[in-house]
């Protein structure tokens, strides 16, 4: 990764930056528009945008803003048989401000998404601040890699029983509307199985993170 020799500008700058994420991750925006998940106001996206060149904090603060993203399957559609297929699904990596990085996912066998990942589980998810205020805010076009996005490819897994509460807790705290999804829909929690993960922040290509440094980053 770039930028370790700024390391202690960058501590410090985390050192001063965590108390104020603490408080503000957990006071998202709510009810702007009728939403009732994740709508994180701008002040918050803009002052606690880590800085570019810690690509794994960037990317951690992405998968935790982020409430929805763009998830890419092999397709088993007999029409588009083999070609790469994205559809937009809910995800939450914890509730507001304890983001555990893992994405969780509330999923159906109905789903077109689902019937492609029994066939191959490999997936890559894009998530953009695009969603949030901030892009617009700053005048970044979505493609602007100021207009900061990742993208995280892996395996989805069901969860275990284990981490069920988890993934459970995690999602209704952003999505409650999937406490009233239809039973008859079968719906289980699962995970993005994270192997490679790039981060578009900045020009001059993407930054390569590995899933150590991703989950080795804490906002305490
Ligand atoms: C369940 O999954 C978690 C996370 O992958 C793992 O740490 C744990 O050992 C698993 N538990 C069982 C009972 O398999
Ligand atoms: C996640 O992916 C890694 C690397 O491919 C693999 O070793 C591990 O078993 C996977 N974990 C689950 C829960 O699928
Ligand atoms: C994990 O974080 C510590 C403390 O910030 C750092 O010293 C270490 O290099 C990091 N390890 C990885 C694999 O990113």
């Amino acid at each position: 990764m770039a930028g370790r020799a700024q390391g202690s500008s960058r501590a410090l700058l985390a050192a001063l930056l965590a108390p104020a994420l603490l408080t503000l991750l957990v006071s998202p925006a709510r009810g702007r528009g009728g939403r009732d998940h994740g709508d994180w106001d701008e002040a918050t996206v803009m002052s606690l945008l880590p800085p570019r060149e810690d690509a794994a904090r960037v990317a951690r603060f992405v998968t935790h803003i982020c409430s929805w993203g763009a998830l890419a399957t092999i397709s088993t559609m007999e029409a588009v048989r083999g070609w790469p297929f994205a559809d937009v699904l809910s995800l939450s990596d914890g509730p507001p401000g304890v983001g555990s990085g893992v994405p969780y996912f509330y999923l159906s066998p109905l789903q077109i998404s689902v019937s492609n990942l029994q066939e191959n589980p490999h997936a890559t998810l894009t998530l953009s601040l695009a969603e949030t205020i901030y892009c617009r805010k700053n005048g970044f076009d979505p493609q602007n890699p100021l207009c900061v996005h990742i993208m995280l490819s892996g395996t989805v897994t069901k969860v275990n029983e284990t981490e069920v509460n988890i993934a459970k807790h995690s999602l209704f705290t952003r999505h409650p509307a999937m406490k009233t999804w239809p039973a008859s829909h079968n719906w289980f929690f699962a995970k993005l199985n994270i192997t490679n993960i790039w981060v578009l922040d900045y020009f001059g290509g993407p930054k390569i993170v590995t899933p150590e440094e991703y989950y080795n980053v804490t906002f305490q």
